[in-house]
Parts: C-alpha cells; structure tokens; sequence
C-alpha cells in the first residue's frame, strides 16, 4: 500500500488528547476520522462505564479486539484508539500491518492534573484515582514502547502537536525491528527523524543526563536540532564535540570521552548519543560499551556509509597504531536513528564512497536495489536506497550477529579493498577502495567462472556511472596479494572470497588460486 494511503493511529494513555488531536489531524488531512471508543459506545447502545459496570472489562477488550480487526483491513483513515487498546500486542500488530502508530506521551503530574475530578473513565475507579492513575501509567509504559512512533503533549498546544503528527506521517517513516539474541532493538528511518529522538527516548525511561557526542564538522549542522528535541522531552545533555577523522578514533580519544562521561555524571539510567560517521559511531559505541560496564548506546548516523554499515550490527571499535578497529565490542543500541535529511549536507566524495557500499549491498541480495544504482540515482532516491541497503545487512546480521559465519558476505570487494587500503597506508578513502574491490572481485568471479561477462561489465559500469574507480594502477599485483594475508578476516592460509555469482546472488569461494588473483588484479590494473 502506498503510504500515504496508511491509516494514522493515535494511541497513549487516557487524557494525552488521542481525540482531540486525531480529530484535527484528520479534518487537515480530508480523511475520516474514528474514535473508538465511541463506535464502541454507539455499537453498544450504552457508555463505557455502563459497559464496564454491567458486562465488565473483559466484554470491553473483546468489542475493541474486534474493531481492530475491522479498521485494519481499512485504509486512509485517522484513528483514535482507547488508552488501553493497544497495550494487547495482537491489536497492536493488526493496527501497524496497515498503519503508522503514534503514542502520544505526556508527564504523568500534567496528566493527574488534566484527569482531575473525571469520573467518566471506568479505568480509574478507585478509593484514591490519582493512586490508581500513576500506577496505570507505569504498567502501560512498557506496552507503550512498542509502539513505533512517539511524540511528547507535554505542555504543548494542540496546533504544535497535530502539525508535528502530520509532519511525521508525511514523511514516510520506515521502522526495522532487528532481532538479536539478547533481545531487538528498533531502527527507525525518518526524514527529519532528529527532531524525533526526544520523544523515543523520553518513551523508554532514559534519565536526564545523556551525552551527545559529535565532530566539529556535523555539530554545526545538526547539533541545535537534536539538542532541541532532546530539550523538549525534558534532557539535560552534555555534548562532548571531538575533532573529525579516522586519525582521532583513538584509544586517547575514548580516554577523554570517558572523564567527560564522568563530568557530566552519566550512569546507565541514561545514554550515549552518538552523532555523525562511522569514526563517532564507532568510537563513542566503544566509550559507550565499556563505560560502568555498558551505558545505553544510540547510533544516529550522518553519512550514507554510517547508515548502511557502519551504525547496522553491533560493532564497534577504535584503532590501535597496528591496525584499523583491532579494539572493540559487540554492542546492542538502545535505538538506532536514520535521518537521511542529514545526508544533504554530505560532502561530495563521501556520498560516492557511501554509494559503494549500497552497489555491493544490491550485488549480495538486492537485484532491484541494484537496478535502480543502475539508472543512477538522484537525491529523492537515496532515502530508498538506504532502507534497502540496511534491510540486506539486517538479514545478514541478523543470522550472525557475532560474526562466526555467514556474515563473511558481507565482505563482498573487502579482501581486495583491504589490501588497496593497506598499501596505501590507509591514505585511501574505504569507499573507494570498496569500489575498486568490487570490479577485482567480478574479474575474478568471471574468471572462476562463477559470473557471466555481462554480469561483470553491469557491476563495473555501475561503479563507473557513479565516478567510483574501478582500477589502479601503482602496486603489482604480488604486492596486492601479500597484503591481503595482512587482513585479520581471513582464515588459515587459504583466503575466501566472496564473489559474486549473479546481481543479487553471491557465493563463497576457498579454491581461489593464487595465478587466479593475479588475473584479476592485472584485469584491473591501469
Ligand atoms: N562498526 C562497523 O561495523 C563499521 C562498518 C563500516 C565502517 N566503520 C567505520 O566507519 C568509519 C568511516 O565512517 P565514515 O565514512 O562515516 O567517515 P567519518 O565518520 O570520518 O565521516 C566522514 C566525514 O564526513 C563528515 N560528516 C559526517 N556527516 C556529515 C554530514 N551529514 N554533513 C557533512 N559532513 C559530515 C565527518 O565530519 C567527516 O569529516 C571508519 O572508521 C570505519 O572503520 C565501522
Ligand atoms: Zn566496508
């Protein structure tokens, strides 16, 4: 369906304004608008309270379970559900097969005080109602984390909220959910997603004082936004800005993260934000892990090769002075944030360098995804394309999340890239390396007999339609192969490729032949 066809469902708990903002949400929109709670008043022909008082709240549940069903086979509508509706995971899988689910979250102290003297809602039927409403809200909250999409009423006006509502749901947000042994987390890809983060985190408990840790190129650009949202949920962030590069993603560098970390007092009730590329993904996920044994980590990736790899998986790392990431952790984000608005700003040859790292996803499984990097792409694009990028590393991950197998395809190009990179003393940027690696890597699939001609030709026109390189020229191929052995993936003497066979069907390859490889690299060589 297409989304703006997707029902908009309002949830949260009783008095955050379901009603009133859907209703507004819906006469903006030109859509039908329906609260359930009064089809279920007219279907029953009496209030809810008689409905609780005479049949009990079992009955209740079985009219809403039953018009979840009803209005998630519908499209196009605004709904508003009761307060306790979606807290039944059954109901709540119904609503979002078709539909963009929002909580609505407010402080519990505004609550009581909007509540106050209401005797309409059976729910708080108690000797002492504000007794009762605290302790609703505390065991509804973690039915209300599940709920994808969060936006805080909190001392704000009507007007402010629905147009925040509509802003969400017109940008087409996507949620993946990944699935770990440890649990899932979610990954959430929203244009304009850091004015949301606030909210998400407001909704699952994190304490006041997070950390934002950024460079000093991405905090000028996105820093006020994020910090803004984090202020509105009611944070009191710290942000650490450390410089920008690959030289700086340093053991010394997590030193000073964490006497900041201590500074600005943060413990596990709270979390490390991390916000820009790979270097600040990777480094404050160290920090992030190892700090007090672990503080909750959330990635919020600012370049296109820290959205589809870098940010999806679980590793993190810094460099020591022998080699690139050999310090780090597997780590489990609290939540990952995606907002491809950021990627506007990216410098030029870090998109190409990203937009590698996406053609060698589409080559592994996604022959669409590929297709479309085929036709070129242009901005309005690049949302898609990373949703499908990181949906072909999440299934990969999500078989091995510590990689002791299948995640090897994820190496596609990369025995070769880490070779180029190696030789050039790390002096040449990943994504192009990767790029150069992928035309290696279908000379020698052709080679091996593996791919067809045409098969070899679309992958390096591809990279070559994107000004990616896909040739070198300044090692022997000798040198190429020596330095491949100096790359800690590879198992025993003998070295796997992943090549691929077709677009979107790889295959992994341990009879390679030395003359083989060498084949391949003089094929690419200028
Ligand atoms: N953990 C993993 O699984 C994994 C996977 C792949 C790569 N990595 C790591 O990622 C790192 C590379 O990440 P990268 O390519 O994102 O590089 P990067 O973090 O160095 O960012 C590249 C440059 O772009 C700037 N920048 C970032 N976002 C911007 C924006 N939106 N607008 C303008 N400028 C922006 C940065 O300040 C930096 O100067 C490497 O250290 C690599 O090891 C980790
Ligand atoms: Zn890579």
């Amino acid at each position: 369906m297409s989304a703006s066809r997707r029902n908009i469902v309002l949830t949260g708990f009783m008095g955050t304004g379901k009603s009133a903002v859907g209703r507004e949400v819906a006469r903006r929109l030109g859509r039908p608008f329906v609260d359930m709670d009064e089809v279920i008043v007219q279907r029953a022909g009496m209030s809810i309270a008689d409905i609780f008082r005479q049949h009990g709240e079992g009955t209740f549940r079985r009219y809403e379970r039953a018009l979840c069903e009803e209005l998630g086979r519908q499209e196009g509508l605004v709904i508003a559900t009761g307060g306790g509706a979606l807290v039944d995971p059954y109901n709540r899988e119904l609503m979002a097969a078709n539909g963009y689910l929002i909580c609505l979250d407010c402080e519990v102290e505004e609550l009581i005080r909007r509540l106050e003297g209401d005797d309409s809602r059976p729910m708080l039927w108690d000797e002492d109602p504000r007794k009762r409403l605290v302790e609703l809200y505390r065991a509804r909250r973690s039915a209300y984390v599940e709920v994808p999409y969060h936006l805080d009423t909190t001392s704000r006006p009507l007007e402010e909220i629905v147009t925040e509502v509509i802003g969400l749901v017109q940008a087409e947000p996507v949620v993946h959910r990944v699935l770990t042994p440890l649990g899932n987390y979610p990954i959430y890809l929203i244009p304009g997603g850091l004015a949301h983060l606030g909210a998400l985190l407001h909704a699952r408990d994190v304490g006041a004082n997070v950390v934002l840790v950024t460079d000093e190129h991405v905090w000028p650009l996105y820093g006020k936004t994020l910090l803004e949202s984090l202020r509105r949920s009611r944070f009191a962030p710290t942000e650490i800005i450390l410089p920008a590069g690959e030289r700086f993603k340093t053991l010394d560098s997590v030193r000073f993260l964490y006497d900041r970390f201590v500074e600005a007092g943060l413990d596990r009730s709270a979390a490390v934000i991390a916000l820009g590329g790979g270097v600040i993904t990777d480094m404050a996920g160290f920090a992030a892990a190892t700090f007090m044994r672990g503080v909750p980590f959330v990635p919020v990736p600012t370049t296109l090769l820290g959205m589809v790899d870098a940010s999806i998986g679980g590793k993190v790392a810094v460099d020591h002075p022998k080699g690139k990431n050999l310090i780090g952790a597997f780590v489990q984000p609290l939540l990952v944030m995606l907002d491809p608005q950021t990627l506007e700003t990216l410098p030029e040859l870090e998109r190409r360098a990203g937009l590698a790292e996406v053609i060698k996803a589409g080559i592994i499984a996604d022959r669409e995804l590929f297709e479309r990097l085929e036709a070129g792409v242009d901005g309005s694009d690049l949302a898609w394309m990373v949703q499908r990028a990181i949906a072909v590393k999440i299934a990969v991950v999500e078989e091995d999340p510590y990689e002791q197998g299948r995640r090897a395809v994820l190496n596609l190009g990369h025995t070769f890239a880490h070779a180029f990179e190696v030789l050039a003393d790390y002096q040449l940027h990943h994504g192009l390396a990767v790029s150069m690696g992928l035309a290696a890597a279908a000379h020698l699939a052709e080679i091996r007999g593996l791919c067809s001609v045409q098969t070899r030709e679309r992958i390096i026109s591809t990279l070559k339609g994107h000004r990616l390189p896909t040739s070198y020229d300044s090692y022997p191929p000798s040198a190429v192969y020596q330095a491949m052995f100096a790359d800690k993936k590879r198992r025993g003497t003998r070295l796997r490729f992943v090549l691929p066979k077709e677009i979107g069907e790889i295959v992994i390859d341990s009879e390679v032949r030395e003359d083989q490889v060498y084949a391949a690299l003089e094929r690419i060589r200028s």
